[in-house]
Protein backbone atom coordinates (compact mmCIF):
# COMPACT_ATOMS: atom_id res chain seq x y z
CA UNK A 1 0.00 0.00 0.00
CA UNK A 2 2.56 2.12 -0.87
CA UNK A 3 0.40 4.96 -3.38
CA UNK A 4 0.45 8.53 -2.54
CA UNK A 5 -2.45 9.33 0.10
CA UNK A 6 -2.43 12.51 1.35
CA UNK A 7 -5.93 13.91 1.12
CA UNK A 8 -6.27 16.34 -1.92
CA UNK A 9 -9.63 17.39 -3.22
CA UNK A 10 -11.26 19.06 -6.51
CA UNK A 11 -9.47 22.33 -7.12
CA UNK A 12 -9.51 22.39 -2.57
CA UNK A 13 -11.92 25.20 -3.35
CA UNK A 14 -12.33 28.13 -0.52
CA UNK A 15 -15.09 27.61 2.46
CA UNK A 16 -18.79 29.52 1.55
CA UNK A 17 -18.61 32.59 3.38
CA UNK A 18 -20.83 31.67 6.62
CA UNK A 19 -23.61 33.67 6.72
CA UNK A 20 -24.84 33.58 10.14
CA UNK A 21 -20.90 33.76 11.54
CA UNK A 22 -21.78 36.90 13.81
CA UNK A 23 -24.74 35.05 15.32
CA UNK A 24 -23.01 32.14 15.60
CA UNK A 25 -19.45 33.19 17.78
CA UNK A 26 -21.43 35.11 19.97
CA UNK A 27 -23.21 32.27 21.80
CA UNK A 28 -22.28 31.62 25.63
CA UNK A 29 -22.35 28.72 27.22
CA UNK A 30 -24.82 27.92 30.13
CA UNK A 31 -23.21 25.44 32.74
CA UNK A 32 -25.91 24.78 34.42
CA UNK A 33 -28.46 24.62 31.70
CA UNK A 34 -25.86 21.71 29.97
CA UNK A 35 -25.65 19.59 33.54
CA UNK A 36 -29.87 19.99 33.32
CA UNK A 37 -30.20 18.19 30.00
CA UNK A 38 -27.22 16.10 30.85
CA UNK A 39 -29.05 14.86 34.28
CA UNK A 40 -32.21 14.41 31.89
CA UNK A 41 -30.28 12.18 29.32
CA UNK A 42 -28.49 9.89 32.51
CA UNK A 43 -32.41 9.62 34.29
CA UNK A 44 -33.47 8.49 30.44
CA UNK A 45 -30.56 5.65 30.45
CA UNK A 46 -32.07 4.74 34.17
CA UNK A 47 -35.33 4.18 33.13
CA UNK A 48 -34.29 2.09 30.14
CA UNK A 49 -30.99 -0.15 31.68
CA UNK A 50 -33.42 -2.59 32.97
CA UNK A 51 -34.57 -3.45 29.05
CA UNK A 52 -31.81 -2.56 27.65
CA UNK A 53 -28.40 -4.57 29.85
CA UNK A 54 -29.58 -8.34 27.52
CA UNK A 55 -30.63 -6.64 24.69
CA UNK A 56 -30.38 -3.94 22.71
CA UNK A 57 -32.46 -0.87 21.16
CA UNK A 58 -33.28 -1.22 17.30
CA UNK A 59 -31.91 1.18 15.54
CA UNK A 60 -35.36 3.94 15.19
CA UNK A 61 -37.92 3.96 17.82
CA UNK A 62 -41.78 2.94 17.22
CA UNK A 63 -43.97 5.86 18.49
CA UNK A 64 -41.18 7.05 20.51
CA UNK A 65 -40.00 3.86 21.84
CA UNK A 66 -37.41 1.21 20.69
CA UNK A 67 -38.10 -2.59 20.56
CA UNK A 68 -35.53 -4.42 21.94
CA UNK A 69 -33.02 -6.62 19.58
CA UNK A 70 -30.67 -8.44 19.66
CA UNK A 71 -26.41 -7.39 18.81
CA UNK A 72 -27.23 -7.93 15.02
CA UNK A 73 -27.57 -4.20 13.86
CA UNK A 74 -25.19 -1.90 12.42
CA UNK A 75 -26.09 0.23 15.62
CA UNK A 76 -25.66 -1.67 18.78
CA UNK A 77 -22.35 -0.17 19.63
CA UNK A 78 -24.39 3.56 20.51
CA UNK A 79 -26.38 2.03 23.40
CA UNK A 80 -23.17 0.63 24.94
CA UNK A 81 -21.14 4.04 24.14
CA UNK A 82 -23.99 5.88 26.50
CA UNK A 83 -23.25 3.24 28.90
CA UNK A 84 -19.65 3.74 28.98
CA UNK A 85 -20.25 7.64 28.83
CA UNK A 86 -22.81 7.55 31.58
CA UNK A 87 -20.27 5.50 33.51
CA UNK A 88 -17.32 8.42 32.62
CA UNK A 89 -19.72 11.45 33.47
CA UNK A 90 -21.04 9.43 36.90
CA UNK A 91 -18.86 7.15 38.04
CA UNK A 92 -21.78 5.02 38.75
CA UNK A 93 -20.86 1.36 38.40
CA UNK A 94 -24.32 0.40 37.36
CA UNK A 95 -23.25 1.75 33.59
CA UNK A 96 -20.15 -0.04 33.78
CA UNK A 97 -21.36 -3.47 34.39
CA UNK A 98 -23.82 -3.26 31.86
CA UNK A 99 -21.30 -2.00 29.44
CA UNK A 100 -19.39 -4.55 30.17
CA UNK A 101 -21.83 -7.27 29.74
CA UNK A 102 -22.51 -6.07 26.19
CA UNK A 103 -18.93 -6.12 25.57
CA UNK A 104 -19.10 -9.91 25.88
CA UNK A 105 -22.00 -10.11 23.46
CA UNK A 106 -20.14 -7.85 21.16
CA UNK A 107 -16.98 -10.01 21.54
CA UNK A 108 -19.44 -12.95 21.14
CA UNK A 109 -20.61 -11.49 17.69
CA UNK A 110 -16.94 -11.07 16.29
CA UNK A 111 -16.15 -14.74 17.41
CA UNK A 112 -19.01 -16.36 15.41
CA UNK A 113 -19.27 -13.72 12.51
CA UNK A 114 -22.70 -12.27 13.06
CA UNK A 115 -23.67 -9.72 10.79
CA UNK A 116 -20.67 -8.39 10.46
CA UNK A 117 -20.17 -8.28 6.66
CA UNK A 118 -20.43 -4.69 6.50
CA UNK A 119 -18.37 -1.61 7.34
CA UNK A 120 -19.94 -0.46 10.23
CA UNK A 121 -17.58 -2.96 12.28
CA UNK A 122 -15.83 0.98 13.21
CA UNK A 123 -19.34 2.17 14.55
CA UNK A 124 -20.27 -1.00 16.64
CA UNK A 125 -16.63 -2.12 17.63
CA UNK A 126 -14.86 1.60 18.59
CA UNK A 127 -17.79 2.43 20.96
CA UNK A 128 -17.77 -0.44 22.82
CA UNK A 129 -14.67 -2.85 23.26
CA UNK A 130 -12.13 0.03 22.32
CA UNK A 131 -14.25 2.14 24.83
CA UNK A 132 -13.94 -0.46 27.35
CA UNK A 133 -10.18 -0.85 26.63
CA UNK A 134 -9.78 2.74 26.86
CA UNK A 135 -11.64 2.88 30.00
CA UNK A 136 -10.59 -0.09 32.29
CA UNK A 137 -7.77 -1.73 30.14
CA UNK A 138 -10.08 -4.91 29.26
CA UNK A 139 -7.62 -7.13 27.45
CA UNK A 140 -10.36 -9.48 26.28
CA UNK A 141 -12.25 -6.49 24.79
CA UNK A 142 -9.12 -4.43 22.84
CA UNK A 143 -8.69 -8.44 21.13
CA UNK A 144 -12.53 -8.34 20.42
CA UNK A 145 -12.01 -5.23 18.79
CA UNK A 146 -8.51 -5.87 16.99
CA UNK A 147 -11.21 -9.02 15.42
CA UNK A 148 -13.32 -6.54 14.17
CA UNK A 149 -10.29 -3.82 12.75
CA UNK A 150 -8.82 -7.32 10.65
CA UNK A 151 -12.12 -7.70 8.92
CA UNK A 152 -12.72 -3.97 8.77
CA UNK A 153 -9.23 -4.19 6.78
CA UNK A 154 -10.52 -7.27 4.65
CA UNK A 155 -12.78 -5.33 3.16
CA UNK A 156 -10.52 -3.02 1.61
CA UNK A 157 -10.32 -2.92 -2.68
CA UNK A 158 -6.20 -2.09 -3.50
CA UNK A 159 -6.74 -0.97 -6.68
CA UNK A 160 -9.90 1.32 -6.00
CA UNK A 161 -8.19 2.42 -2.45
CA UNK A 162 -11.28 2.20 -0.20
CA UNK A 163 -13.01 -0.33 2.47
CA UNK A 164 -16.33 -1.35 0.48
CA UNK A 165 -19.39 -0.42 2.59
CA UNK A 166 -21.44 -2.75 2.26
CA UNK A 167 -22.32 -6.39 1.26
CA UNK A 168 -20.12 -9.97 0.35
CA UNK A 169 -17.31 -8.26 -1.71
CA UNK A 170 -18.30 -10.61 -4.67
CA UNK A 171 -21.72 -8.76 -4.64
CA UNK A 172 -21.86 -7.20 -8.08
CA UNK A 173 -24.38 -4.75 -6.75
CA UNK A 174 -22.12 -3.23 -4.05
CA UNK A 175 -18.66 -3.57 -5.82
CA UNK A 176 -16.55 -1.20 -5.14
CA UNK A 177 -19.27 1.31 -3.31
CA UNK A 178 -17.82 3.49 -0.30
CA UNK A 179 -19.91 5.67 1.61
CA UNK A 180 -19.36 8.89 3.26
CA UNK A 181 -19.80 7.43 6.76
CA UNK A 182 -17.44 5.38 6.48
CA UNK A 183 -15.42 8.44 8.05
CA UNK A 184 -16.58 7.18 11.34
CA UNK A 185 -15.62 3.52 10.68
CA UNK A 186 -12.32 4.47 9.89
CA UNK A 187 -10.69 5.58 13.65
CA UNK A 188 -10.61 1.78 14.31
CA UNK A 189 -8.42 0.81 11.86
CA UNK A 190 -5.50 3.88 13.04
CA UNK A 191 -6.36 2.79 16.45
CA UNK A 192 -5.37 -0.77 15.94
CA UNK A 193 -2.86 -0.10 14.19
CA UNK A 194 -1.52 1.98 17.36
CA UNK A 195 -2.22 -0.62 19.38
CA UNK A 196 -0.54 -3.66 16.92
CA UNK A 197 2.36 -1.74 15.05
CA UNK A 198 0.70 -3.00 11.58
CA UNK A 199 0.95 -0.13 9.27
CA UNK A 200 -1.84 -2.53 7.41
CA UNK A 201 -4.33 -0.26 9.11
CA UNK A 202 -3.47 2.97 8.48
CA UNK A 203 -2.41 2.45 5.29
CA UNK A 204 -5.31 1.39 4.16
CA UNK A 205 -7.78 4.36 6.28
CA UNK A 206 -5.21 7.23 4.67
CA UNK A 207 -6.04 5.80 1.20
CA UNK A 208 -9.63 5.63 2.04
CA UNK A 209 -9.87 9.18 3.11
CA UNK A 210 -7.97 10.49 0.27
CA UNK A 211 -10.55 8.62 -1.70
CA UNK A 212 -13.23 10.18 0.33
CA UNK A 213 -12.39 13.57 -0.22
CA UNK A 214 -11.24 13.30 -3.88
CA UNK A 215 -15.00 11.42 -5.00
CA UNK A 216 -17.23 12.28 -2.28
CA UNK A 217 -16.84 15.21 -1.57
CA UNK A 218 -18.16 17.67 -4.21
CA UNK A 219 -16.95 21.06 -5.42
CA UNK A 220 -19.17 22.81 -4.14
CA UNK A 221 -18.44 21.15 -0.62
CA UNK A 222 -21.28 19.30 -0.41
CA UNK A 223 -21.32 15.28 -0.72
CA UNK A 224 -22.38 12.39 -2.40
CA UNK A 225 -24.10 9.80 -0.19
CA UNK A 226 -22.22 7.03 -1.93
CA UNK A 227 -19.60 6.63 -4.33
CA UNK A 228 -18.43 3.67 -6.89
CA UNK A 229 -14.95 3.14 -8.26
CA UNK A 230 -14.53 0.57 -10.00
CA UNK A 231 -12.90 -2.39 -8.09
CA UNK A 232 -10.53 -3.60 -10.73
CA UNK A 233 -9.41 -0.73 -12.27
CA UNK A 234 -9.51 1.74 -9.37
CA UNK A 235 -11.28 4.20 -11.64
CA UNK A 236 -14.00 6.65 -10.36
CA UNK A 237 -17.55 5.61 -11.47
CA UNK A 238 -20.63 7.57 -10.27
CA UNK A 239 -22.11 9.13 -7.35
CA UNK A 240 -25.51 7.82 -5.44
CA UNK A 241 -27.53 8.38 -2.93
CA UNK A 242 -29.27 5.84 -0.76
CA UNK A 243 -31.02 7.81 1.82
CA UNK A 244 -30.98 11.20 0.49
CA UNK A 245 -33.79 13.11 -1.87
CA UNK A 246 -32.03 12.51 -5.13
CA UNK A 247 -28.15 11.66 -6.24
CA UNK A 248 -27.55 15.14 -6.97
CA UNK A 249 -28.84 16.45 -3.32
CA UNK A 250 -27.08 16.20 0.07
CA UNK A 251 -28.05 13.96 2.87
CA UNK A 252 -27.81 15.51 5.80
CA UNK A 253 -26.58 13.30 7.95
CA UNK A 254 -24.04 12.31 5.36
CA UNK A 255 -22.96 15.75 5.56
CA UNK A 256 -22.69 15.57 9.16
CA UNK A 257 -20.04 12.16 9.02
CA UNK A 258 -18.68 14.15 6.96
CA UNK A 259 -17.79 17.17 9.27
CA UNK A 260 -17.46 14.52 11.97
CA UNK A 261 -14.99 12.43 10.73
CA UNK A 262 -12.56 14.51 8.57
CA UNK A 263 -11.51 16.05 11.80
CA UNK A 264 -11.55 12.47 14.16
CA UNK A 265 -9.25 11.40 11.09
CA UNK A 266 -6.86 14.24 11.64
CA UNK A 267 -6.16 12.84 15.27
CA UNK A 268 -4.48 10.00 14.19
CA UNK A 269 -3.01 11.76 10.82
CA UNK A 270 -2.31 15.03 10.95
CA UNK A 271 -3.09 16.61 7.61
CA UNK A 272 -4.30 20.29 8.20
CA UNK A 273 -6.63 19.58 4.64
CA UNK A 274 -8.32 17.30 6.75
CA UNK A 275 -9.76 20.05 8.98
CA UNK A 276 -9.95 22.28 5.85
CA UNK A 277 -12.55 20.00 4.53
CA UNK A 278 -14.90 19.38 7.64
CA UNK A 279 -14.20 23.43 7.58
CA UNK A 280 -16.19 23.62 3.90
CA UNK A 281 -18.03 20.92 4.75
CA UNK A 282 -19.38 22.63 8.24
CA UNK A 283 -20.24 25.73 5.69
CA UNK A 284 -22.11 24.62 3.54
CA UNK A 285 -24.16 22.83 6.29
CA UNK A 286 -24.63 25.85 8.50
CA UNK A 287 -25.54 27.87 5.34
CA UNK A 288 -28.79 25.69 5.15
CA UNK A 289 -30.08 25.17 8.45
CA UNK A 290 -33.41 26.01 9.53
CA UNK A 291 -33.71 29.14 12.03
CA UNK A 292 -33.24 26.83 15.08
CA UNK A 293 -30.01 25.05 13.38
CA UNK A 294 -31.38 21.71 13.22
CA UNK A 295 -31.34 20.29 9.84
CA UNK A 296 -33.64 18.55 7.65
CA UNK A 297 -32.94 15.29 6.62
CA UNK A 298 -32.07 16.35 3.33
CA UNK A 299 -30.32 19.81 2.95
CA UNK A 300 -32.04 20.47 -0.47
CA UNK A 301 -34.86 21.09 2.02
CA UNK A 302 -34.44 24.43 4.50
CA UNK A 303 -37.69 24.07 6.29
CA UNK A 304 -41.67 22.83 6.47
CA UNK A 305 -42.72 20.61 5.48
CA UNK A 306 -40.20 18.64 5.41
CA UNK A 307 -38.97 16.44 8.30
CA UNK A 308 -35.94 17.52 10.48
CA UNK A 309 -33.36 15.26 11.57
CA UNK A 310 -32.35 15.71 15.00
CA UNK A 311 -29.72 12.55 14.72
CA UNK A 312 -27.79 14.32 12.17
CA UNK A 313 -27.99 17.45 13.98
CA UNK A 314 -26.11 15.80 17.10
CA UNK A 315 -23.40 14.15 14.86
CA UNK A 316 -23.04 17.25 13.56
CA UNK A 317 -22.38 19.33 16.95
CA UNK A 318 -19.86 16.89 17.79
CA UNK A 319 -17.81 17.53 14.53
CA UNK A 320 -17.99 20.85 14.88
CA UNK A 321 -16.83 21.07 18.11
CA UNK A 322 -14.11 18.56 16.76
CA UNK A 323 -13.29 20.69 14.30
CA UNK A 324 -13.09 23.66 16.22
CA UNK A 325 -10.91 21.72 18.79
CA UNK A 326 -8.13 20.86 15.66
CA UNK A 327 -8.11 24.56 14.06
CA UNK A 328 -6.22 27.01 15.26
CA UNK A 329 -7.23 30.20 17.48
CA UNK A 330 -6.93 32.61 14.06
CA UNK A 331 -9.22 30.48 12.13
CA UNK A 332 -12.23 33.37 10.99
CA UNK A 333 -15.06 30.28 11.82
CA UNK A 334 -13.62 28.63 14.57
CA UNK A 335 -15.86 30.20 17.48
CA UNK A 336 -18.86 30.05 15.32
CA UNK A 337 -18.50 26.78 14.88
CA UNK A 338 -18.53 26.54 18.38
CA UNK A 339 -21.52 28.07 19.02
CA UNK A 340 -23.45 26.68 16.69
CA UNK A 341 -22.48 23.30 18.10
CA UNK A 342 -23.73 24.62 21.49
CA UNK A 343 -26.55 26.44 19.97
CA UNK A 344 -27.47 23.02 18.58
CA UNK A 345 -27.40 20.89 21.74
CA UNK A 346 -29.38 23.79 23.47
CA UNK A 347 -32.08 23.43 21.15
CA UNK A 348 -31.89 19.59 21.05
CA UNK A 349 -32.30 19.77 24.91
CA UNK A 350 -35.02 22.14 25.05
CA UNK A 351 -37.10 21.46 22.18
CA UNK A 352 -36.68 18.02 20.41
CA UNK A 353 -36.35 15.73 23.91
CA UNK A 354 -38.93 13.01 24.03
CA UNK A 355 -40.73 13.37 27.77
CA UNK A 356 -40.20 10.38 29.76
CA UNK A 357 -42.61 7.48 28.70
CA UNK A 358 -42.65 3.61 28.95
CA UNK A 359 -39.32 1.91 29.52
CA UNK A 360 -37.55 2.39 25.88
CA UNK A 361 -38.34 5.22 25.26
CA UNK A 362 -35.22 7.69 23.02
CA UNK A 363 -33.86 10.55 24.03
CA UNK A 364 -34.03 12.44 21.02
CA UNK A 365 -37.15 13.11 18.42
CA UNK A 366 -37.60 13.54 15.30
CA UNK A 367 -35.08 12.16 13.71
CA UNK A 368 -35.08 10.09 10.20
CA UNK A 369 -33.40 7.23 9.70
CA UNK A 370 -34.27 6.02 6.18
CA UNK A 371 -36.91 8.51 4.72
CA UNK A 372 -36.84 6.66 1.18
CA UNK A 373 -37.91 3.32 2.44
CA UNK A 374 -40.30 5.52 4.97
CA UNK A 375 -38.57 3.98 7.91
CA UNK A 376 -37.74 5.41 11.61
CA UNK A 377 -38.66 9.08 10.32
CA UNK A 378 -40.02 11.54 12.88
CA UNK A 379 -38.87 9.01 15.43
CA UNK A 380 -35.77 8.39 18.10
CA UNK A 381 -32.58 7.13 16.39
CA UNK A 382 -30.16 5.86 18.57
CA UNK A 383 -27.21 7.44 17.42
CA UNK A 384 -28.98 10.48 17.51
CA UNK A 385 -29.19 9.73 21.21
CA UNK A 386 -25.68 8.89 21.26
CA UNK A 387 -24.32 11.64 19.85
CA UNK A 388 -26.28 14.28 22.07
CA UNK A 389 -24.65 12.61 24.94
CA UNK A 390 -21.66 12.81 23.71
CA UNK A 391 -21.75 16.32 22.46
CA UNK A 392 -23.10 17.31 26.25
CA UNK A 393 -19.60 15.48 27.39
CA UNK A 394 -17.38 17.24 25.07
CA UNK A 395 -19.23 20.60 26.07
CA UNK A 396 -19.00 20.41 29.98
CA UNK A 397 -15.73 18.41 30.12
CA UNK A 398 -12.62 17.79 28.76
CA UNK A 399 -13.01 13.94 26.42
CA UNK A 400 -11.00 11.70 25.25
CA UNK A 401 -12.94 10.21 22.60
CA UNK A 402 -13.90 6.72 21.88
CA UNK A 403 -13.20 6.87 18.50
N1 LIG B 1 -24.79 4.87 8.65
C1 LIG B 1 -26.14 4.71 8.27
C2 LIG B 1 -26.97 5.88 8.60
O1 LIG B 1 -26.48 6.93 8.96
O2 LIG B 1 -28.19 5.74 8.46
Amino acid sequence: MSQASSVSTAGDPAREPLTRRDALQGRRSDRAALDAILAAVLARIDANLAVFTDAFPAPSSVDGVYPAIDNIEWTNGFWTGMLWLAYEVSGQERYRQAAERQVRSFKDRVDRRINVDHHDLGFLYSLSCVAAYKLTGDLEARDAALAAARLLLARYLPQAGIIQAWGDLSDPDQAGRMIIDCNLNLPLLYWASQVTGDRDFADAADRHIAQAARYIVRPDSSTFHTFFMDPVSGAPRVGKTHQGFSDSSCWARGQAWGISGFPLVHRYKADPSLLDLSARLANYYLNRLPSDLICCWDLVFTGLPHERDSSAAAIAACGLLELARGLPLSDPDRAAYEGAALATVETLGARYMLPPGAPGTGVLDHAVYHMPNRVGVDEACIWGDYFFLEALVRLTRVWEPYW
